[in-house]
């Protein structure tokens, strides 16, 4: 008995949401404890969001005794006016501003370099700790970078606050609202870009849900950016982002392994007719063309066909393995040439040549997002 009542209270800690059914002598006090806010008892802050919560509480009681067909409880802004709930919004910004958005002269915050971790998981997939959302299809569109995006700032947004809040974030905003002045990886919006730029602009902007601004843009139309934060009010917000050191396999690893789910971007090309198995069907000693932008979802050991890296990619669920595919993670990555960098890498026509190492350049170009929030 003694046992059952300490993990009802611990798990209260974590989940103590009252129902609508116990709103009738819930208190301010209750409410702070179930809802761990710290406002110091008796300070103004205090005094104002008492009275605030009070209202709304009243508000739902009365809301709750009428002839609805739902019922309203209470949440964690319960204790906000509406007013605020709106304002909230209001700081983000709704023009882009393109002097900022230049991905050719963007500092990223920081470099995950390899640590030398020695007791590194044999394997990694994220998906089995539920952070990370159905595959997507792209459609005509190359907004590859966009959906890559989305996919990493969804999952560390739910590996940051708990896996029941792995949302569906829009890829719509970015193919429609990201600008691409310098022509990074392509031309923009559906001709193409790199996940980085996605990651500087929802820094700013912020991200709102794939059901307040969906994706259009399947048949290969970018479609101008309708973006309005006070409407479609974001829900995700992120602080910059990360690179990881380019063709070092330990750093991906570790990455990968500790950090979540990550962005790269790999050549495709022979991509087409692969349906199961650990792909090697890269050439090093051809060019590889790193074409397009991927998800890193983990890595493992296959029985039969060797160690690999988990891939997830955007073409729906009919590719690969259930929208899926594995790349061979060789013990010693071998290097190669991207003669063709401005196909969905450089910046600005730069057609210097790139050395991207791993299969199909795997390692070549990896990005995360830092600091991701929920918002909403
Ligand atoms: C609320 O409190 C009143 C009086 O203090 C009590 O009669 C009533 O049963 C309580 N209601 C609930 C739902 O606990
Ligand atoms: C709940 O609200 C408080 C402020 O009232 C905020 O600091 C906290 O981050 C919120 N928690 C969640 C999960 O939104
Ligand atoms: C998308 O549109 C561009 C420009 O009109 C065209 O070159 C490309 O072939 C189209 N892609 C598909 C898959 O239809
Ligand atoms: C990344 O850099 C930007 C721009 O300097 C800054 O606003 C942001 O806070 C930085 N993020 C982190 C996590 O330090």
């Amino acid at each position: 008995m003694m046992r059952f009542m300490i993990l009802v209270a611990l798990l209260c800690l974590v989940n103590c949401k009252p129902k609508w059914t116990q709103l009738q002598n819930y208190t301010f006090e209750k409410y702070i404890r179930d809802f761990q806010k710290e406002y110091k008892a008796d300070s103004e802050e205090y005094l104002t969001r008492k009275k605030i919560f009070e209202q709304n509480l009243a508000d739902i009681i009365a809301f709750n005794k009428e002839d609805h067909s739902y019922k309203k409880g209470v949440k964690n802004n319960t204790d906000e006016s509406y007013f605020e709930k709106k304002e909230q919004f209001s700081i983000f910004k709704s023009q882009v501003d393109f002097e900022i958005l230049d991905p050719s002269t963007r500092k990223f915050n920081q470099t995950y370099k390899a640590k030398g971790l020695k007791n590194l998981p044999q394997s990694v997939d994220w998906r089995e700790i539920g952070v990370v959302s159905p595959v997507k299809d792209q459609g005509d569109c190359l907004s590859c970078w966009a959906f890559t995006a989305v996919s990493v700032l969804e999952s560390h947004a739910a590996i940051a606050a708990g896996s029941g809040n792995l949302k569906t974030l829009s890829t719509q905003q970015l193919v429609s609202c990201v600008p691409n002045p310098k022509q990074c990886g392509g031309q923009g919006g559906c001709f193409g870009a790199v996940a980085d730029l996605a990651f500087e602009y929802t820094s700013q902007y912020g991200i709102t849900s794939e059901f307040k601004y969906g994706y259009k843009s399947y048949f290969n139309d970018t479609y101008e950016c309708k973006f309005d934060p006070l409407k479609q009010q974001p829900e995700v917000i992120n602080q910059g982002f990360a690179k990881v050191t380019p063709n070092d396999q330990q750093a991906l690893l570790e990455a990968v392994a500790t950090i979540g789910p990550i962005a790269i971007s790999i050549d495709s090309t022979g991509w087409d007719s692969y349906e199961e198995g650990v792909f090697d069907g890269c050439d090093y000693s051809e060019n590889i063309n790193i074409d397009h932008a991927v998800v890193l979802v983990g890595y493992g050991t296959d029985p039969k066909y060797g160690d690999y890296w988990l891939v997830r990619n955007s073409y729906g669920t009919e590719f690969g393995e259930d929208g899926y595919i594995r790349i061979k993670r060789e013990a010693v990555p071998q290097c190669g040439i991207d003669s063709t960098p401005t196909n969905g890498f450089a910046c600005g026509g730069d057609e210097t040549p790139i050395k991207v190492c791993g299969m199909c350049g795997i390692l070549s170009d990896s990005s995360y997002p830092l600091n991701v929030k929920v918002i909403v």
